[in-house]
């Protein structure tokens, strides 16, 4: 079958669509053909062989985190899914392959497709969402009324985030550039800040939650709008010592304790929680939320559908920032 796959790391990662073994569905998982597949930055990372240390990937590697697509054959012991079922899926990051005709994956990460939506708005839900849950539900449970705070409100996560921290009962600020001013009111903002034209820091504080998409000196600077106490995780600043607990790698604590110390330094001078998060996958998490999918409370917002073959264009928009708002995603023919 046809798929989009990393043969070298770097800066000059090298891919190119190979014609690889289809996979089998083993015990315990669904074999989906894919019919769209969402594209994340994580994507770009991975190439560039940000997480080779980290993660045992073998080269060739197909790409790709999430997937929309038909339930194709079941492994033994998979009794919750029928063949022909409408599935999506953010896969595992020890096991993607998204970008590819067909893909076999565990079933407990896998849901039915909610109702109402298509392939290619189902295909970039299950990443971001599973964020927001993981973010919302979990580092930080959201309690109604609670003031939180998103950077980067239309961005693929941002969209999601925002809808899912207002379904919990936020009030919720969210930072974006002038353009989207509108779109972020529509996804439910109480506040939005043109970051281009206004400082975050001089007009909101007190805050209780504060979920940092954009790292570098944003991390420091948005944990400022914190009221004591509060909390701040952010998605792409410095890993803390949970993060190596969570890849299995407990010996990697003391390296993740070391590039996190600016920030931990920084929230105990204010009073406040850091840490960061990596989301999983979780199958049933998507199940809980189809509700919510379904009766239109959170809406996938999806940017552009792309033909698959056109991927790599895609990959290069969202590398350029030129993607949004909202998901990129590549659908099948
Ligand atoms: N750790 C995890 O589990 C996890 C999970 C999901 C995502 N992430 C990470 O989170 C980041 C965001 O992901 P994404 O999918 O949302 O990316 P994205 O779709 O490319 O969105 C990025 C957003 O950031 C906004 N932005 C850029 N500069 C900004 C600034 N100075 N202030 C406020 N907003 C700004 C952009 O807004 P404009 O276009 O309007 O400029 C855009 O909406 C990525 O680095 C991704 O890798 C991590």
């Amino acid at each position: 079958m046809k798929a989009y796959t990393l043969t070298s790391y770097g800066q000059d990662s090298a891919t190119t669509w190979a014609d690889v073994p289809a996979p089998q569905a083993g015990p315990g998982q669904v074999l989906i053909k894919v019919r769209a597949a969402g594209l994340n930055p994580l994507d770009a990372m991975i190439a560039r062989g940000d997480f080779k240390q980290l993660l045992s990937y073998r080269l060739p590697l197909t790409l790709g985190q999430e997937v929309a697509g038909d339930a194709l054959a079941l492994g033994e012991g998979v009794s919750n899914f029928a063949v022909g079922d409408r599935v999506f899926s953010r896969l595992p990051i020890e096991a993607i392959g998204a970008f590819a005709e067909e893909v076999a994956t565990d079933a407990d990460q896998v849901a039915p497709m909610p109702e109402g939506l298509t392939y290619a708005q189902a295909a970039g839900l299950p990443l971001v969402l599973l964020t927001a849950i993981q973010a919302f539900t979990e580092k930080a449970p959201i309690k109604p009324g609670d003031k939180v705070f998103i950077q980067g409100g239309t961005g693929g996560l941002g969209s999601i985030a925002i809808q899912v921290a207002k379904h919990l009962g936020a009030y919720v600020a969210t930072t974006v550039s002038s353009k989207k001013v509108e779109l972020a009111k529509s996804l439910g903002a109480d506040e939005v800040i043109d970051y281009r034209t206004q400082n975050y820091e001089d007009i909101i504080s007190g805050y209780d939650i504060v979920l940092d998409t954009l790292g570098k000196g944003e991390t420091l600077r948005s944990m400022k709008v914190l009221a004591p106490g509060g909390k701040l995780m952010t998605v792409v600043g410095a890993p803390d010592t949970d993060f190596a607990s969570q890849l299995g790698k407990p010996l990697l604590k003391p390296v993740m304790w070391f590039l996190s110390r600016k920030e931990r330094a920084a929230a105990k001078k204010l009073g406040v929680n850091y840490s960061f998060l990596f989301m999983r996958a979780d199958g049933q998490q998507l199940r809980d939320y189809t509700p919510a999918l379904e009766s239109g409370a959170i809406k996938p917002l999806v940017a552009q559908v792309l033909p698959f073959d056109q991927l790599e264009e895609g990959l290069d928009l969202l590398a350029k920032g030129q993607g949004g708002p909202g998901k990129i995603v590549v659908e099948m023919n």
